[in-house]
């Protein structure tokens, strides 16, 4: 059996090439998301402590797109499309065709979309583990039949070009790739399963299909850039986003004199007690995380380094940046070099 050599974010660096721009307002991050335009190629994850309404509400007025997540009742999260419609109608209303929501493949999926519709939902996230799979095809199939092209369909998650073929073959819009890398999942260690994000992303780019989420595994601004020019669409994000304002949750103090809040994945044992009253298949794992502040603040850090990143590759649009980007493989020493290392002397 000959195995595949796989990279991951930090075994790459992007070429820094001559550049005229002058100034980052001269360069667009502008994105389309199976056809819905985005200002800011960012979402938030569909995770019980990513995103809800305040979350999906700073997302859209920043640019990107929050997906309400499902562990809850469909009328639970019925009632939270509701809400954000309200809020979003007080501040802007060119928002309300981007109100995005969460749903499983199976289950109650017919019920749960049904009331999510109604209440407003017109970008639906089919969201299970393994989306290369038989009750993604069916998924996928029921919401396109029922409601047409007034709906995008996010899909997902898949690692490979075959099951991002497949997918958007399916008729998905937008696909989300990435399996096991997420910064509190344990899929891997449990299961042997998935493929680094980035590499999964780089495999895909060339195949003619749907949009590319790229999914899991991004800790910096500067994996932002990389997934971006590795051919992904938009990028999802968990933890840069979590333990902010806008996420749900509680601020606590540990005793330490420090603030947190906790970020878990949705298979965790805590996440699924919560939402199924048991715990099995697990796949993730709870923790907390030092409160950092309203996203918006992350948000803008993410905007300014993107759109430095593509100024560094002479790029003022992400598909010049995508068509130009060029990168190399940095060694164990040059990753140590990359990072900052003046305290390691
Ligand atoms: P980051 O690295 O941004 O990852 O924190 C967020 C993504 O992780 C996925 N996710 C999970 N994956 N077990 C997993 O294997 C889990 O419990 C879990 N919860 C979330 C999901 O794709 C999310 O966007």
């Amino acid at each position: 059996m000959k195995l595949k050599q796989t990279l991951s974010f930090d075994d790459v660096l992007l070429v820094p090439k001559s550049s005229d721009i002058l100034s980052r307002k001269e360069v667009s991050l502008s994105t389309s998301l199976g056809g819905v335009e985005l200002s800011l190629p960012v979402i938030s994850s569909p995770m019980d402590t990513v995103t809800t309404g305040l979350m999906s509400k700073t997302m859209l007025e920043s640019g990107g797109l929050g997906v309400l997540h499902r562990y809850n009742t469909h009328r639970e999260q019925a009632s939270m499309v509701l809400d954000l419609r309200d809020i979003l109608e007080e501040v802007n209303s060119k928002h309300i065709n981007k109100i995005s929501a969460a749903v499983p493949a199976g289950g109650d999926l017919t019920k749960r979309a049904g009331m999510l519709y109604d209440a407003g939902v017109r970008i639906f996230c089919i969201d299970i583990a393994h989306g290369h799979h038989v009750l993604m095809e069916r998924a996928i199939k029921t919401i396109r039949n029922k409601y047409g092209d007034n709906v995008t369909i996010i899909a997902g998650n898949v690692a490979t070009p075959e099951g991002y073929s497949d997918l958007s073959e399916w008729g998905a819009d937008a696909v989300r790739i990435g399996i096991g890398g997420g910064s509190i999942c344990s899929t891997r260690t449990q299961t042997g399963h998935g493929i680094p994000t980035f590499q999964s992303v780089l495999d895909c780019r060339d195949i003619d299909g749907a949009s590319i989420i790229a999914d899991g595994g991004i800790k910096t601004s500067g994996d932002v850039v990389k997934a971006i020019a590795a051919g992904a669409d938009m990028v999802m994000l968990g933890s840069m986003l979590a333990g902010t304002d806008e996420s749900p949750g509680e601020v606590f103090n540990r005793g330490d004199g420090k603030k947190y809040k906790v970020y878990r994945g949705m298979a965790s044992v805590e996440a699924q007690l919560d939402w199924r009253g048991e715990a099995r298949s697990l796949e993730g794992i709870s923790t907390t995380i030092p409160y950092k502040g309203s996203v918006k603040n992350i948000l803008l850090t993410i905007s300014q380094n993107l759109k430095s990143g593509l100024s560094y590759s002479g790029c003022r649009s992400i598909a010049e940046f995508q068509a130009k980007a060029d990168f190399i493989k940095q060694t164990n020493a040059g990753m140590r070099e990359s990072s900052t290392h003046i305290l390691s002397r």
